[in-house]
């Protein structure tokens, strides 16, 4: 999605704005520019990478302590030049970077027409731009309120940065659903979509809230509400550290991110287990435990990978609580009018913490009497505040756009969550309980199969030409078949299809012939014995299999093609150790297709619009 950054103090904004830029550039986009003012404005900007973008400044004016850069990410007409912000308005008084979409952008637009306005781009933003400066001229105000009374007429999402050619001095900010932060520094202001950019500059930082102006300049900086009333910032310490947002001598963040699992996993489980007395304690959710204690249903409302793990939470809050859950895609729960009754609780969870659709779930369930809970990555995050209470993942800087180490997380948390859960209910059965010290050896075990990557990518030279793959998995490991299906495509674009093992003969088995490889989840647990039978229906029809088994097996081994073994676990947490073979050999597969990894073709990090 789209990124911003601005800046305001006694640097030279230019060099500060594109290094925010490029740490911006894991969200996806494609185009890219920036205005800076230095007794003038001057504004460059291009379609495709931030490089290219340094290639058109190389020998141009690019002093200047006051900037903004935007990354863009194409909603209203296509990448281009033209559609690249920053967008001036027509006396070329204002200027604007814009995150989001205005959504009354054409009843605006014919207006402004009526009114003698032309536009240079099919943006909605360019729209905006020419609102705020159309207000500015007809009336006697400054542009601060101008930027004011235009927010109040628009519909849809926004994080914006306005610049002023006749109140040059300053910076104006302005976010509703999508995300600002303004980094505060020693006479300086960092402002972006969200910390990446500021870390590097200051740990102090302010989250806008939906419908607040900043007003920023080199001597402080004050926020407004769209009523025009003043509000009190609280400046959050950010604990991220820059080597975090660094590839680490890694190749690629997608691979550093999944060695790094050992890592995020006992992060996300540390000083929340308690081994010798099997309690799990989880401070987030203390503040709701009548109500977990009372909850009749869960509902999981999550997009992608997210729900991945909102599925697996699926199998683990049936098994550990004996309750009902749904899990749902955020996008579909928020217009399909659902049914919330007495008891039920939702459950959001996004690993960026910025989900458009998921952020409109949990207000609908909101508003329907719900409590919601929020399992997030990102600190302050919208969903973090925007839910009731929840946990947080502490999987650190996710940077790489196919989710891995988020993943697993997500799955550790709600592990946690369904145990902490059990107990309150008073249901936690003894063989639950025995799973609580188990956890603490989950990180272990995922570094021994991280080692095992050489011998994955063989297995990847095998199949990195194929045009198909299917994921087949039983249980808890059809979710991770699924998030296998979701790796493998959106980084190889490999066509790849995730199914329940038993649901293959009901229709996807006419796909097996002797170029289909077909990776099994088999290991060992109670429908162990049927996977095994689907494996021999495969490979007699000749498919190519590749199976994820439990050390020691030897069944499998004498049909598969390839196997890779993974540490035994019980089976309620074998997904924390079964999906990560497969993050390997999509990654593998993906870099001997020459794929850009880390930001494939078409995708954002964080998706911020409908
Ligand atoms: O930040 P979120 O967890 O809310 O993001 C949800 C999805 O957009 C995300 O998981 C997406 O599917 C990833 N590209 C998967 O790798």
């Amino acid at each position: 999605m789209c990124g911003i950054v601005g800046y305001v103090g006694y640097r030279k904004a230019y060099p500060i704005i594109i290094s925010g830029l490029k740490r911006l550039e894991y969200r996806g986009y494609d185009s890219a520019g920036v205005a800076l003012y230095d007794g003038k404005i001057k504004i460059y900007k291009k379609k495709g990478k931030v490089s290219e973008l340094e290639k058109l400044t190389k020998d141009k004016d690019t002093e200047g302590t006051i900037g903004m850069g935007h990354t863009r990410w194409a909603t209203h007409g296509a990448p281009s030049d033209e559609n690249s912000h920053p967008h001036v308005s027509n006396s070329g008084n204002f200027s604007i970077i814009h995150n989001g979409i205005i959504e009354n952008y054409s009843t605006l637009k014919k207006e402004l027409l009526g009114r003698g306005y032309t536009f240079n781009s099919a943006t909605d933003t360019e729209v905006l731009v020419n609102f705020i400066e159309d207000i500015y001229e007809n009336n006697e105000i400054d542009a601060t309120e101008a930027v004011r009374i235009a927010l109040n007429n628009v519909i849809g999402a926004y994080g914006i940065v306005v610049m002023c050619k006749a109140e040059p001095e300053k910076l104006i900010v302005a976010r509703r659903s999508s995300p600002i932060a303004i980094g505060v520094g020693e006479g300086e202001f960092i402002i972006a979509s969200d910390a990446t950019p500021i870390v590097e500059h200051t740990k102090d930082v302010v989250y806008l809230n939906d419908n607040e102006i900043a007003v920023i300049t080199k001597e402080g900086y004050k926020v407004l509400n769209l009523k025009n009333e003043s509000q009190t910032p609280y400046i959050h310490t950010i604990e991220m550290e820059l080597e975090a947002l660094e590839k680490g001598g890694y190749d690629h963040f997608m691979l550093k991110e999944i060695f790094e699992q050992p890592r995020s996993i006992a992060d996300s489980i540390r000083g929340r287990i308690d081994p010798e007395n099997k309690k799990v304690w989880l401070g987030g959710l203390v503040d709701v435990r009548k109500e977990l204690a009372q909850a009749k249903r869960f509902i999981f409302v999550a997009c992608g990978t997210s729900w991945h793990a909102g599925l697996v939470g699926e199998y683990l809050f049936e098994e550990h609580i004996r309750i009902p859950v749904e899990v749902e895609y955020a996008s579909e729960f928020r217009y399909r009018n659902p049914v919330i009754q007495e008891g039920d609780i939702v459950i959001a969870i996004s690993q960026s913490g910025e989900t458009a659709d998921t952020l409109a779930a949990i207000n609908l369930a909101k508003e329907r009497g719900a409590l919601v809970l929020g399992i997030c990555n990102v600190v302050g995050s919208s969903i973090s505040r925007a839910t009731h209470a929840g946990v947080y993942t502490h999987a650190g800087p996710e940077i790489g756009v196919a989710s891995t180490k988020a993943f697993t997380a997500q799955v550790s948390v709600l592990t946690m969550m369904a145990l902490f859960i059990a107990d309150l209910k008073g249901k936690l059965t003894p063989k639950s309980r025995s799973i609580i010290p188990e956890m603490l050896q989950v990180p272990e075990k995922v570094r021994h199969i991280v080692n095992q990557s050489d011998k994955i990518k063989e297995i990847a030279a095998t199949f990195k030409d194929s045009p198909n793959c299917l994921y087949l998995g039983r249980g808890s490991n059809f979710p991770v078949a699924l998030e296998g299906a979701l790796k493998l495509k959106e980084i190889s674009y490999i066509h790849a299809e995730g199914y329940p093992a038993a649901e293959m003969k009901h229709g996807p088995i006419a796909l097996i012939d002797e170029n289909m490889p077909v990776i099994f989840i088999a290991t060992k647990d109670e429908s162990y014995e049927k996977i095994v039978s689907n494996i021999e229906e495969v490979a007699a029809r000749k498919g190519r299999v590749v199976a994820i088994v439990t050390e020691g097996d030897t069944a499998v081994r004498n049909i598969a093609e390839f196997v890779i073994e993974i540490p035994e676990i019980d089976p309620s947490l074998m997904p924390l150790l079964s999906v990560i073979p497969l993050q390997i050999l999509s990654y593998h597969i993906a870099v001997m297709r020459n794929c850009n990894v880390d930001q494939p073709r078409n995708l954002a990090k964080s998706v911020t619009v409908e």
